[in-house]
C-alpha cells in the first residue's frame, strides 16, 4: 500500500513514518520541507499520484483561534480535493479528545477539521486521542518566560505518540470507518508535574509555574473536558516509562 503522511516530520508524524515503513508500506511525506505546502496546495496533486491512503497529522504552531481555524480548515479542504482528483480512497485524520467540545483557540481548528470530515459522505476515518507524552516538550517550547517555565493548568491522560502512530497505521490497513473509538493514555496526570519531571530529567532546575489560562480554552483544559470517557481504551506506556526510554 502507498501511504502519504501529511505532517510526516512532526511529533507524531515521525512515528507514523516509522510505523508505515515497518509495516512494509511505501511512504510519501507531505510537508513544506519535502516540497508540499498543504496551505497553498503547491506540490500536492503530484505527490498524491498512486497513493491509496492519506494520514493527516499536520498541525499549525499557532494557538490562536483564527490561525488554527484557517490552518485546519484549509489543509483539510485542500487534501480532500486533491485526494478526490487523484482517486485516494481513504483519508485519516487525528484529533484530540474533547477538543471539538471546547472549540476555542487551537481547538477551534480541530472542531472545524472534525466537522468537515463528518460532512463527507464516506472515505474517511477520524481518531481522537489525548495529549502525547511529547506534548510536554511542546509546552516547554511555548512556555519559556524569563527564568521561569510557565505551564497552563491541564488535566490530561497522555499517551505515547508512537502508540498513536501504530493505531493510525492499523486504521490505514482497513476500510474507512468514520469516527473511531477514542484512544487515551494509561493514567491521568497533571501537565505541570510532567513538564517539571521532563526538565529535571534533562538537568534543568528552572522553577515551573502552573497558571490557569482564562476563557473557554483555559477552562476546558482544567475542568476535565480533555479526559477520556470511562471505558475508553488505553495505551500501555506511562509517562515515566516514556521519560526513561527517551534517550535510548
Ligand atoms: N501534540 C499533541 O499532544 C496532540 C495530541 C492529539 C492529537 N494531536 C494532533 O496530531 C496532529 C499532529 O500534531 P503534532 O503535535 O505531531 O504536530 P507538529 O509536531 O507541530 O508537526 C506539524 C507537522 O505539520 C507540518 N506542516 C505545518 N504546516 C504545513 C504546511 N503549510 N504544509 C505542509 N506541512 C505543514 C510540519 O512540517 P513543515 O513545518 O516542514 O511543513 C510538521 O511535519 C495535529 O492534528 C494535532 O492536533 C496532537
Amino acid at each position: 500500500m502507498k501511504i502519504a503522511i501529511a505532517g510526516g516530520t512532526g511529533t507524531v508524524g515521525k512515528h507514523v513514518v516509522v510505523a508505515t515503513t515497518t509495516a512494509g508500506h511505501e511512504t510519501v511525506i507531505l510537508t513544506r520541507a519535502t516540497g508540499t505546502d498543504l496551505i497553498t496546495g503547491t506540490g500536492l496533486t503530484a505527490a498524491l499520484q498512486g497513493v491509496d491512503v492519506v494520514i493527516d497529522v499536520s498541525a499549525t504552531s499557532s494557538l490562536a483561534t483564527r490561525e488554527s481555524v484557517h490552518f485546519f480548515g484549509t489543509v483539510t479542504s485542500n487534501l480532500l480535493r486533491a485526494e478526490r482528483a487523484v482517486g485516494v480512497k481513504h483519508h485519516i485524520a487525528l484529533s484530540i479528545v474533547g477538543a471539538a467540545k471546547v472549540n476555542a483557540n487551537y481547538y477551534a481548528g480541530k472542531a472545524v477539521q472534525e466537522k468537515m470530515l463528518h460532512a463527507e459522505s464516506g472515505g474517511w476515518s477520524l481518531l481522537r486521542t489525548t495529549q502525547f507524552h511529547e506534548f510536554t516538550q511542546q509546552l516547554v517550547q511555548h512556555g519559556k518566560v524569563g527564568p521561569f517555565q510557565v505551564v497552563p493548568t491541564i488535566r490530561s491522560q497522555p499517551i505515547a505518540a508512537a502508540e498513536v502512530a501504530d493505531e493510525l497505521v492499523s486504521i490505514a490497513a482497513g476500510d474507512p470507518r468514520g469516527l473511531e473509538p477514542d484512544l487515551a493514555g494509561p493514567q491521568e496526570e497533571r501537565m505541570a508535574d510532567l513538564v517539571k519531571r521532563l526538565l529535571r530529567a534533562e538537568g534543568n532546575r528552572k522553577p515551573v509555574i502552573q497558571i490557569p489560562l482564562p476563557g473557554r480554552w483555559g477552562r476546558g483544559m482544567r475542568d476535565g473536558s480533555l479526559l477520556p470517557a470511562p471505558g475508553t481504551r488505553r495505551g500501555r506506556e506511562t509517562f515515566a516509562q516514556w521519560l526513561e526510554s527517551r534517550d535510548c
